[in-house]
């Protein structure tokens, strides 16, 4: 049995990333504010193991005693491998740096940033003597590592998940049997996120136009296509070997 806790599975990317791994052999553990009934009901018709927590992962002191909910569910005996897919995340605020919010920043970097942090903290101690295999996937974002204005928070939420996954890398490769962790990013992907980019009032945010077109011209990935790479990479024997990546690269 493999044992999966994925986060931000109520639509879009996570939810088809999920959708992806439900079988018999796996256990899903997902994530979200709201669920998916999607899921819900594939995972009974293929009758695969299924946990779904309602969670705001904003709430970053909320997450420990998550994890110790998730924990207590999972069954160690046989357990081939377990992952950390820290999928959740918000772009907004779409705006310049002086017109966002303090609580608009605090949510944004909460979620796509301390919540990775926290729950990959208590992944690392609650299977620190766990013998199988062990890899942490944080779905990062070419925004990491290319600025875009009126995306301050969220670049910077990214940039710092990457530089997260590096530390977290470096730490483990001393560690026996130690996690593996990579920060990808995923492509543009057909999701709400990039309907609430298209649809942002105009002269908001510069970068939109060039968003709308490649929507029209059917650029952007479909979330199955964008998850089903992202599992390639996920199940890889060299996961691990590169942190930064990008499924366009991969
Ligand atoms: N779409 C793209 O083109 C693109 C490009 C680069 C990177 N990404 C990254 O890919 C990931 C998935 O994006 P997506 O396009 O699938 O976005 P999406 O369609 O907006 O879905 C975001 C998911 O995150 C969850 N989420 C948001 N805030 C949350 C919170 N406070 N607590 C718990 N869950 C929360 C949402 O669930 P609830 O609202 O139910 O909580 C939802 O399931 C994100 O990290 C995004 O930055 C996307």
């Amino acid at each position: 049995m493999k044992t999966f806790i994925i986060t931000g599975t109520s639509r879009g990317l996570g939810e088809e990333l999920a959708s992806q791994l439900l079988n018999t052999a796996h256990h899903v553990i997902c994530l979200s504010r709201s669920k998916s009934e999607f899921l819900q009901q594939k995972a009974e018709e293929k009758k695969a193991p299924f946990l779904e927590i309602e969670a705001d992962l904003s709430n970053a002191e909320s997450i420990p005693d998550l994890m110790e909910h998730i924990f207590s569910s999972i069954r160690f005996e046989n357990l081939q491998g377990i992952y950390l897919l820290n999928n959740a995340g918000t772009v907004q605020p779409v705006v310049p740096a002086e017109l966002a919010s303090a609580g608009e920043m605090v949510q944004n970097i909460s979620v796509n940033l301390i919540a990775p942090m926290v729950l990959t903290s208590e992944f690392i101690k609650r299977t620190a003597d766990i013998p199988a295999e062990k890899r942490i996937m944080n779905i990062s974002s070419g925004a990491a590592r290319k600025s875009y204005e009126g995306w301050s928070s969220y670049c910077s939420s990214k940039a710092g998940l990457d530089h997260f996954s590096r530390c977290i890398a470096e730490e483990q490769k001393q560690r026996t049997n130690g996690i593996k962790c990579v920060s990808i990013a995923p492509g543009v992907v057909d999701t709400s996120m990039q309907e609430h980019i298209r649809s942002l009032e105009e002269g908001k945010f510069p970068q939109q136009n060039r968003f709308i077109k490649l929507k029209e011209e059917g650029k952007l990935y479909s979330p199955s296509f964008a998850a089903e790479k992202l599992l390639t990479v996920l199940f890889d024997d060299h996961f691990g070997s590169e942190v930064i990546m990008d499924i366009r690269d991969a």
